[in-house]
């Protein structure tokens, strides 16, 4: 090989970029070098903002690590790279995070996670899919509120396992407020969410939005130091596919920045609606129920905003139950034409659904609802489709269909399916 072709060949191989505190390296060797203690892994890695081209990982040591890196590399090529993270000293513990950048949109990766060197995490679990960078593939997600009951009482590893047995993997999840309780502290976060939900964490992006609950402790210290959202991590947007999703903070039932959260929501709307085939608002509060909540007359207040902004569904939990209503106009009425049929739906111009996936690890054992929730309700005639069990959603968008499987969380048994095909 002549000077300049192996001079060529050194700089395809190796590739260098550097980034606040995070630089990359891809090579056909990989040596990490081990340096100092061996760190304890006390969280298993956990995936954020899964983009069409980066990916951040994040894991818990339980000293402080000098150092921690990520090697990855593409499903069925040789060449690795080494991405090398930032360290953040929270709760005690230590939190090793590294933002991959320059991957491929819609590919598959596998990781390996080592801090001072020491390969800590690797397998055939250890993965992720990058987001698509068109509006053409079809894509599901799972979604479940109030999840990190205190111990022994929450059931969370039980949605958590039926996720992982699913025949399509979901690509993404999202969780609908109360993440941990009793409020909402970082010290509870590893056993009450992280371990029950380790297998699927460790492949499956999670975005979720801030609860009632997790309000009670600082989320400045606790919600956004878990977690790497867009944003200001309280009221964010993302896209997916065909499909833009919106967490809101609905803190204790108020809206958390109420102007600024409701302006910022309206020029997102704005500008994004004409782009996207499906537009899906999650929070933690209810508006209009039939649960034992109360109806949340600052949600309420949003209905003229999602029926005039193409929203199709709004996603919130709250109340530890099930409950899927009828389409709202923009004052929160149901169409009562009993000819309805409410498992299969065309385009619901000016309409929207609203669902309470709440039980996601814990029930409400004082309340039990009727198969409507009619008499719990003062506008019984609302409901498509209720039951108090624990559960979960996972909704599948394939163009201009989607669809949604509600799962009981012990049993893994759908029992309530519905479709929009506009
Ligand atoms: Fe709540």
């Amino acid at each position: 090989m002549s000077k300049p072709t192996i001079f060529l060949a050194i700089l395809l191989v190796i590739t260098l970029s550097a980034c606040k505190g995070t630089h990359q390296q891809t090579t056909k060797s990989i040596l990490i070098e081990a340096n100092g203690k061996k760190p304890t892994l006390l969280r298993q890695p956990y995936l954020q903002m899964v983009r069409p081209t980066t990916a951040t990982i994040t894991w818990k040591t339980d000293t402080v690590a000098k150092k921690c890196q990520v090697v990855f590399y593409e499903v069925n090529k040789t060449e690795k790279t080494v991405a090398t993270g930032t360290l953040v000293n929270h709760e005690g513990n230590k939190f090793n995070e590294v933002v991959i950048k320059n991957l491929k949109p819609k590919t598959i990766y596998y990781y390996s996670i080592y801090s001072n060197g020491y390969l800590l995490a690797s397998g055939k679990d250890y993965y992720f899919e990058t987001s698509p960078n068109n509006t053409k593939t079809a894509f599901n997600f799972y979604a479940l509120g109030d999840i990190g009951d205190v111990l022994p009482k929450s059931f969370a590893k039980e949605p958590a396992n039926r996720i992982t047995e699913l025949k399509l993997k979901p690509d993404f999840g999202i969780g609908l407020g109360d993440i941990v309780y009793p409020k909402g502290e970082s010290s509870m976060y590893d056993n009450q969410l992280f371990k029950p939900f380790e297998k699927v964490f460790k492949n499956t992006p999670f975005y979720p939005v801030v609860g009632n609950h997790d309000w009670q402790s600082d989320p400045e210290k606790n919600f956004e130091k878990e977690w790497a959202l867009p944003g200001n991590e309280h009221y964010f947007s993302f896209t997916y596919s065909n499909t833009l999703f919106i967490g809101l903070d609905s803190h204790n039932g108020g809206l958390y920045n109420r102007e600024e959260q409701v302006a910022w929501l309206k020029e997102t709307l704005k500008d994004q609606k004409v782009k996207y085939d499906w537009i899906i608002v999650y929070l933690h509060h209810n508006g209009k129920t039939c649960t034992y909540k109360k109806d949340y007359e600052h949600v309420m207040n949003l209905y003229q905003v999602f029926t005039s902004n193409n929203v199709d569904l709004v996603l919130n939990g709250h109340a530890h139950t099930y409950e899927r209503l009828k389409p709202f106009d923009a004052n929160g009425n149901v169409d009562v034409n009993a000819s309805i049929d409410h498992s299969s739906y065309g385009h619901l111009k000016d309409r929207f659904i609203s669902i309470t996936i709440g039980a996601g690890g814990k029930l409400n054992e004082n309340w039990h609802a009727d198969p409507t929730n009619e008499k719990n309700c003062k506008d019984g005639n609302i409901v498509a489709h209720a039951e108090h069990v624990p559960s979960f959603g996972v909704f599948s968008i394939d163009g201009k269909t989607l669809k949604l499987n509600a799962y009981n969380s012990f049993t893994g048994e759908i029992f309530d399916t519905f479709t929009i095909e506009k």
